[in-house]
């Protein structure tokens, strides 16, 4: 078996423990005769597979009971669509504009109702998080939505913005389950959990009750209704059972790790060591404002565009894999999300200082 560090923004490196698990539970998952991928979402030896995966987020999370926790299908890009279709009951909601998929939601909602766009860095390529401290927040706005950690960019909100009381909504695809939480401050939560909890093909969804509603905007699909979800415990229809059973696994490998605090500090140890490397590198440097800097998405430069494509052909070479920037944005970009070793970094930053001796 030969294993590389992989860098990926998503779908990304997942636990070594879990993948030997489900691997060992392939043919028989639990004296069952049959993998998870093979069974009835209507079994009872998945019913209790899903019961724990919830029960584990919610201890992990520590979700208040008055949220439900969905696990859906269609994507977070789904949710850009949902999110209004579901909340937008006087047709205006608030969009603070970090990245491209915080945009991307901001122009999805605008086919919806009236979507103003409160808060941007895009005058310096999204790479800082604007003061949100007392932002023009609009009297009648459903809600105020945010993407908490912008995986292309690298930058993170470390302070919720001041919603002034209205429902603050977050994708929180890139920094799912990276350190702790207070749901109680979201109205609802969201992510897609191919980057730092499973598979591709889901989202979870954690939505304050309230929230739940029949009175969607007219038209809405009944898939594309939270209440259908919430009503039938996510399993309305056949779910992404295989996903929810490894994203299951991966609560439990979480919560043996110590849980969100622990990952906390081992994600900001892990990142420290990388941005202490590109703060004191003559070759590399980050794109970013040190303060709003991700833990979970690193980008970096060389300032040469040639230059970065050899970095990452010869990272890749030596087994330091997807490492190239998003498309549009260049440059590197190196994710760390919770079951990236602190090895795998230190490889990273040894790989790094060699090619800026040799390239110097
Ligand atoms: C922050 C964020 N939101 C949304 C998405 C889109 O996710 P999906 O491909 O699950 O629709 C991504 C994907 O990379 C992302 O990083």
């Amino acid at each position: 078996m030969s294993r590389v560090y992989n860098f990926s923004a998503g779908p990304a490196v997942l636990p070594e423990p879990v993948l030997k698990e489900v691997a060992e539970e392939m043919m028989d998952y639990n004296g069952t005769g049959m993998s998870v991928m093979e069974m009835s979402h209507r079994s009872a030896a998945f019913q209790q597979i899903i019961d724990e995966a919830e029960q584990d987020l919610r201890d992990l999370m520590g979700i208040p009971d008055n949220y439900k926790v969905l696990f859906l299908q269609g994507g977070a890009s789904q949710q850009f669509a949902m999110i209004p279709m579901n909340l937008m009951k006087n047709k205006v909601a608030d969009y603070i504009v970090t990245g491209q998929w915080a945009k991307k939601a901001y122009q999805e909602a605008q086919k919806y109702g009236k979507a103003n766009k409160i808060a941007s860095s895009e005058d310096q390529t999204f790479s800082y998080i604007p003061d949100c401290s007392n932002l023009p927040v609009s009297p009648d706005a459903d809600y105020v939505y945010i993407c908490e950690n912008n995986t292309i960019y690298g930058t993170k909100f470390k302070e919720l913005p001041n919603t002034k009381g209205k429902t603050l909504v977050a994708d929180v695809s890139s920094c799912f389950l990276s350190e702790p939480v207070d749901v109680s401050k979201y109205g609802i939560i969201y992510g897609g959990v191919q980057k730092n909890i499973g598979p591709a093909g889901m989202v979870i969804v954690i939505i304050r009750e309230d929230l739940i509603t029949e009175d969607v905007l007219p038209g809405t699909p009944t898939m594309l209704t939270y209440k259908t979800h919430a009503d039938a415990a996510s399993l309305y229809n056949t779910p992404n059972a295989y996903c929810i059973y490894v994203c299951g696994k991966v609560f439990k490998w979480l919560k043996a790790m110590g849980g969100l605090e622990e990952m906390k500090k081992r994600n900001e140890e892990k990142a420290k060591i990388l941005y202490d490397f590109l703060d004191s590198s003559k070759l590399f440097k980050g794109t970013v404002v040190a303060k709003d800097r991700s833990l979970m998405n690193v980008p970096f430069v060389t300032g040469d565009k040639e230059l970065d494509a050899k970095f990452v052909k010869e990272a890749s070479a030596a087994g330091l894999m997807n490492l190239k920037g998003h498309r549009s944005v260049g440059g590197m970009r190196a994710s760390i999300y919770n079951a990236m070793p602190k090895e795998g970094v230190e490889a990273l930053v040894a790989f790094m200082k060699k090619f800026e001796e040799e390239n110097a």
